[in-house]
């Protein structure tokens, strides 16, 4: 894949959504409340295997779409942490999902950017059905020009198909767009592929060794200044 092009125009954004645009451990308080003191762990380890299982199943050629990945997640983490999880409480973890909050940065972000007559999308792991209610249900769907969705290629990232659905879409080299992820891994994905990445690192993680830098700041609110800087338009 090509390097960086950091001399051309920036002509589009592209956003990752989950751990991004919304916050995945928004579920921590349905979690605790139906199992006091193991909210945490739960969203946590949840967490950790739903990203596992994509990656399992896009090395290994057995793509499910997103939503059945997090299911299947969520029951080895409740098995793993011993908790007796029925139906019920499933079906109300699963609901949650589709019910999480933007963080507070992101509609002053994206609609700085909007105003700035910016084309903006969302390129992620999440099935289209998914997608829909959960940019809906936080209230920022009408912000995007295009959703991309890596059911459409029945892979995961960091596969290049993937991340391929952008430059594919907006009819932009990659190095054109700016690709937004609060999930390091995800923007060095993105930026092997090519695109200009922007890693929003909102808890001080440290930055991952994969041989890949990044560019970095600490809120959406910085990458959208970024973005204007780099001479987007
Ligand atoms: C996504 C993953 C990274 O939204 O959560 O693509």
């Amino acid at each position: 894949m090509s390097a960086n092009a950091s001399s051309a125009p920036l002509r589009a954004i592209l956003f990752d959504v989950f751990g991004t645009l919304l916050d995945v451990h928004s579920v921590e308080a349905r979690a605790e409340q139906l199992f006091p003191g193991q909210g945490r762990r739960l969203s946590q380890l949840w967490r950790d295997k739903q990203l596992e299982y994509t990656r399992l199943r896009a090395l290994g050629g057995r793509y499910a779409p997103f939503t059945q990945v997090t299911e299947e997640a969520l029951l080895y983490a409740g098995e793993a942490l011993g908790l007796d999880m029925d139906g019920a409480a499933r079906g109300l973890l699963m609901h949650e999902y589709t019910r999480l909050a933007a963080f507070a940065d992101v509609v002053p972000a994206l609609r700085r950017l909007q105003d700035g007559g910016v084309t903006l999308g969302v390129l992620s792991n999440g099935d289209p059905g998914l997608l829909e209610d959960a940019l809906h249900g936080a209230g920022i769907g009408e912000y995007f020009d295009l959703v991309l969705s890596a059911d459409a290629v029945h892979a995961y990232k960091v596969a290049p198909a993937v991340y391929e659905l952008g430059p594919r879409s907006l009819r932009h080299p990659a190095g054109e767009i700016l690709f937004v992820s609060s999930n390091g891994w995800d923007a060095v994905g993105a930026q092997w592929y090519g695109y200009r990445a922007f890693w929003v690192n909102r808890n001080g993680a440290p930055a991952e060794r994969l041989g890949q830098e990044v560019a970095r700041g600490a809120s959406l609110a910085d990458a959208a200044t970024y973005y204007f800087a780099e001479g987007g338009r």
